[in-house]
């Protein structure tokens, strides 16, 4: 079987899980081929593929509009199946409604959906994890590629059920569609800090910055990936009202790995729940072996 990946991602966690579950379903002797979705990305030929496999970060709760407006793009097809993989910075169930559209439009586009799979990853927007939280969400995340490599190779059904609630909620947030390319008019740069070093130039996946005589102008078309304030090498990017929540630099994964006292307070109990349940597949998996 032939799998095509198809990966949004801002800061690099998504592509990172999509990395390993390509390498897991390798190791089951597919072949597999990861593509980034981006600004330059051509529409993808999918009558060389026997499966689709679309990634992407949950932002408010819904898929970002790089990766709807990528599916939109999409040719029909017939006979060809089609899973979803998302992280996310908390483990809440809010975050599963972001499978909704992605599906649908799977669906409309003639994909047989089998399912969705979910990893929690280090914020890259509104507080940074420590980088012991970044390990063992990366621990869990392996466990469960593991797990859903599994699925997929067998081509398990894994789709979910939204509540009402949580639908509502991830209805009235997509107001961050079209709110994002207006906040991201007004990313700014510290003129103190910036180096003008174009690493937020090459790190933006809708050549959206552009780098001129030195000063670095934010186009329209930001969907808030956070790609270019995560990555300055300067912290010099400022995004506008959502300043407050901004996020620098990037993760140690190889950290020691944070034990249950050690897990923040935010949000402790779900995440809690969802390492255990995560190590609790890992014993499985092993003992399988
Ligand atoms: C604009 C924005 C909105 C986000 N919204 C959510 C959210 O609703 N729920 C959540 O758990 N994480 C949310 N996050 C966190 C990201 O989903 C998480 O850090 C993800 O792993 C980033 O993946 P990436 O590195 O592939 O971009 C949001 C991040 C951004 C930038
Ligand atoms: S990455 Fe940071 S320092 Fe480099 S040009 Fe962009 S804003 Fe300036
Ligand atoms: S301008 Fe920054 S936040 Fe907006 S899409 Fe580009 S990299 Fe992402």
């Amino acid at each position: 079987m032939k799998i095509l990946m198809c990966i949004f991602s801002g800061t690099g966690n998504t592509m990172r899980i999509a990395n390993s579950l390509a390498a897991e379903l390798d190791s089951r002797g597919y072949l597999v081929e990861v593509r980034r979705i981006c600004a330059s990305m051509q529409k993808p030929d999918m009558s060389d593929f026997d499966m689709l496999i679309v990634g992407y970060p949950v932002h408010a709760f819904n898929a970002p509009t790089a990766v709807l407006e990528f599916l939109k793009g999409l040719d029909r097809v017939e006979g060809k199946r089609a899973y979803i993989i998302h992280s996310s910075g908390e483990p809440l169930g809010f975050n599963d409604a972001a499978g909704i559209t992605p599906r649908r439009i799977l669906t409309k586009k003639g994909y047989e959906f089998l399912g969705e799979f979910s990893y929690v990853m280090p914020y890259n927007i509104i507080f940074k994890h420590t980088d012991e939280m970044a390990a063992r969400m990366w621990n869990s995340a392996l466990a469960r590629v593991k797990r859903d490599a599994e699925k997929i190779a067998a081509c398990t059904q894994s789709t979910r059920r939204v509540n009402v609630f949580k639908r509502a909620v991830s209805f009235v947030l997509r107001i961050e569609h079209p709110a994002m390319p207006v906040i991201g008019r007004r990313f700014k740069t510290d003129k103190d800090k910036c180096i003008g070093c174009g690493k937020c130039v090459s790190l933006c996946p809708l050549e959206n910055i552009s780098l001129v005589e030195g000063r670095v102008k934010f186009g329209k078309k930001c969907v808030g990936c956070m790609a270019c304030s995560f990555g300055c090498p300067s912290d010099a990017v400022r995004i506008s009202v959502l300043n407050g929540w901004r996020v620098n630099g990037g993760y140690s994964f190889d950290a020691e790995i944070a034990d249950d006292e050690q897990v923040c307070k935010y949000c402790r109990k779900s995440y809690i729940k969802y390492f255990h349940e995560s190590e609790s597949n890992e014993n499985e998996i092993q003992r399988k072996l």
